[in-house]
């Protein structure tokens, strides 16, 4: 990490694509009995360097947005491994998801690459969009009449569970601005089932996320089972469900059931409508990238007031945003440590001598911007560096530049490979956009 810091700067997100490749590995091992396709949540790491890893290690990916489709075309995902969910899709995505690629030819870099022709984006259309809306449904057909092409699709469902590690990750209750309530979402497949521009014959789920209880997907499975069973009643046979992601990842040591876990919960609710053809996707991001990546910062100063000890660091809520914005728990460590302060478990409250209560804070001017509150942590002076664990995943995704703090580097490391993946932003990188205003 020194090494890192030392060449590309702090703060700087590092990857490594080996525990990537393990997480995939580890989830198909654990669902094969379903042989499910893998669609990796762009939304939680977008970053092409990661993406590329994932898609050559057998990732489909699930988008939500145009620019995350653009994302995983440019890597090379086929789009028939592309899933796409989301409220508010445009026309101008639908047209892209549809097969559409003018406009993606944009850009700096790689954008006259793919212009000269030297880059080919893969062609065709994806292979599912995930509706949320009849709105959206009619918008879709009307696109795929216009575009000449047919559109599959599925209706994403509300199972009505109320799952996730907190309330504005929760997804599948009748509140929620996600899917449609499974009264609803089945008229709606019933109509759509054989459009002649889009074929809806697909149910997706998506409950929640950071979910430590399969106990919960066993109820919105089941639900989702029982729907099949009165569609094919109806005369109308599924033939693919989509279970979203959620799987929660290891934030504190032991937080998470392995994926086995979920598995064991999942896989013999649905055995036998495999068996008999249905096709199954997994949509998971969290379990998958989050410790994959650690944030790398560096203390600026230290601070004793009354009755605080601040760190204040280079990184900050404009670097992950996750502490600010859910009081979510990232475990932080000095990146270097004498042997009586290795942390062996990643606890709020580790068990080892000498070490004192800190908030861990940012550079930005928001009460709200820390790390850590009253955390933990052995004495650490200006200079040091502090690793931030468990932020590969809804880390740079969800990063901005607030405060005007250019966005941070990325690097990845694959075996003795360490490669810059995104290169720290400059000060001209905020303004390039704005130059006409001067
Ligand atoms: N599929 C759909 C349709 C989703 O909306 C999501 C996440 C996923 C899959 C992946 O979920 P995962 O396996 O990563 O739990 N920013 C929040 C998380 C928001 C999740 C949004 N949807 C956080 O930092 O915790």
């Amino acid at each position: 990490m020194a090494e890192i810091a030392a060449r590309f700067g702090t703060p700087t997100y590092v990857y490594c694509a080996a525990t990537l490749r393990d997480h995939v590995g580890k989830l198909k091992a654990a669902f094969a009995p379903l042989s499910p396709r893998l669609c990796f949540a762009v939304k939680c790491c977008s970053n092409l360097g990661v993406l590329k890893v994932l898609s050559q290690a057998g990732c489909g990916m699930d988008v939500v947005s145009g620019g995350e489709l653009y994302r995983a075309l440019l890597v090379g995902v086929s789009p028939a491994d592309i899933v796409y969910a989301g409220v508010g899709k445009t026309v101008p995505e639908i047209r892209m998801a549809l097969g559409e690629r003018a406009g993606m030819e944009v850009g700096r870099g790689v954008g006259r690459e793919v212009e000269r022709g030297i880059m080919r984006l893969p062609e065709g259309p994806i292979s599912c969009f995930n509706i949320e809306s009849e709105q959206e449904l009619a918008a879709i057909a009307e696109q795929a009449r216009l575009m000449g092409v047919r559109a599959n699709a599925a209706v994403r469902v509300n199972p009505g569970v109320r799952a996730g590690g907190h309330e504005y990750i929760t997804t599948a209750h009748d509140e929620s601005k996600f899917g449609l309530p499974v009264v609803q979402a089945e008229a709606l497949v019933k109509r759509f089932a054989d459009d002649k521009h889009v074929r809806v014959r697909g149910l997706h789920m998506h409950i929640g996320s950071s979910i430590t209880q399969p106990e919960l997907y066993v109820t919105a499975v089941e639900r989702m089972v029982a729907m099949i069973d009165r569609l094919a009643e109806a005369g109308v046979v599924i033939d693919s469900l989509d279970l979203g992601g959620g799987f929660a990842a290891d934030y504190k040591t032991g937080d998470a059931p392995a994926p086995q876990r979920f598995a064991e919960a999942i896989v013999p609710l649905l055995a036998a409508k495999v068996a008999a053809g249905l096709k199954i996707t997994i949509e998971p991001g969290r379990m998958v990238a989050a410790n994959a990546g650690i944030l790398l910062s560096r203390v600026l100063y230290t601070k004793q007031t009354g009755t605080r000890k601040f760190l204040i660091v280079d990184a900050g809520m404009h670097t992950l945003l996750r502490p600010a914005l859910y009081e979510a728990f990232h475990f932080i460590w000095p990146a270097s440590v004498s042997p009586q302060h290795e942390a062996k478990v990643r606890t709020e409250h580790p068990d080892l001598p000498g070490l004192e209560a800190c908030d861990v804070v940012g550079p930005v001017c928001e009460t709200g911007d820390f790390l850590a509150q009253q955390r933990l942590l052995p004495p650490v002076a200006p200079g040091e560096l502090l690793a931030i664990f468990a932020a590969g995943a809804y880390g740079m995704s969800m990063a901005s530049r607030y405060n005007s703090h250019p966005l941070p580097a990325e690097v990845l490391v694959d075996g003795e490979t360490v490669e810059m993946v995104r290169r720290r932003e400059v000060l001209g990188d905020l303004v390039e956009h704005e130059l006409g205003g001067l």
